[in-house]
């Protein structure tokens, strides 16, 4: 496994690479749900490149930045069993030199959610994509269902940008106990961690009513924020039944695809969840 820190050298390695590239950028601290990005992409490609670079530009929140994990050895580690032929590690000042002044922001997918939520998280992760797309040159890049929003953001980009890349979604990977995998939960006290899978459960009871009919999104954010609210400790920052596509909130479901997705702080830490549901 070829380890690289510096944009050139990874370069001259990318030039003598042929067939397909399959690309996983990820934040590190990796978990199953990377583990089978990882997987999926060397069941389809001839090389697997994935990328730890914790990007500071997606970070609306200082003491979020400073808390992220950083297990960068136990991920090398990680990824040496799964035979990934390289991983691209920058830091700081190679992503972002000083003199740097350019970003790529999507207009119109970004405002909402996640985005309304943490302001400028958007612009941070379509810049930092963008420049990994321009130094790996993938031919295919996996991205997990789980971020829902940034998936939807990324295929837009590539498609307003011209990327000659294709998206892979993945899907999203659950503990035992239903709760998403997710490098935050590392940062989870055992308590809550242990309580934490209640976010499933409402999403769960919300798909329930779905499968009985239910056409009112205000019944059911109300049926996953009383489940959620079953537990004290967990702050609902928001719940939101929307068109899959446009991202648009939605009152009556009439949409062919919804997403339904919500973001829970727990003890200062905050975890997301969603799911897609087709009528
Ligand atoms: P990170 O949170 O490290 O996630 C990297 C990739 O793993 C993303 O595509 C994410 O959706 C996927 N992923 C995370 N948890 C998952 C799970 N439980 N099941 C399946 N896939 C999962 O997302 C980022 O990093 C960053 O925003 C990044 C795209 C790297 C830009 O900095």
């Amino acid at each position: 496994m070829k380890i690289f820190k510096d944009i050139k050298s990874f370069r001259d390695w990318r030039k003598s690479q042929s067939g397909t590239i399959g690309f996983i950028p990820t934040m590190g601290a990796l978990h199953e749900g990377h583990l089978s990005l990882i997987e999926k992409s060397k069941r389809n490609c001839n090389i697997t490149v994935i990328s730890i670079f914790v990007n500071p530009l997606q970070f609306n929140n200082i003491q979020d930045l400073e808390n992220y994990p950083n297990k960068t050895d136990d991920d090398l580690l990680k990824l040496k069993l799964k035979k990934v032929d390289a991983v691209f590690l920058p830091n700081k000042s190679i992503m972002y030199p000083k003199n740097s002044s350019t970003i790529v922001q999507e207009l119109t997918l970004s405002n909402s959610l996640e985005g309304q939520s943490r302001p400028g998280h958007f612009k941070g992760v379509t810049t930092i994509v963008s420049k990994l797309f321009n130094i790996i040159k993938p031919t295919h890049a996996y991205f997990g269902k789980k971020d829902a929003q940034q998936l939807r953001i990324i295929q837009r980009m590539v498609q307003d940008l011209n990327f000659d890349i294709e998206i892979i979604p993945c899907k999203t990977l659950r503990e035992k106990s239903g709760l998403a995998f997710s490098s935050r939960n590392q940062n989870l006290a055992l308590e809550y961690r242990k309580k934490a899978n209640i976010i499933k459960k409402g999403l769960d009871l919300a798909k329930i009513s779905l499968n009985n009919g239910e056409k009112s999104a205000t019944i059911l954010k109300n049926i996953i924020s009383s489940k959620i609210n079953s537990e004290p400790e967990f702050d609902i920052i928001y719940i939101s039944v929307a068109e899959s596509n446009s991202l648009k909130e939605l009152e009556n479901i009439q949409a062919k695809e919804i997403l339904i997705s919500v973001a829970v702080k727990i003890d200062g830490i905050r975890l997301i969840d969603n799911f897609t549901y087709s009528s």
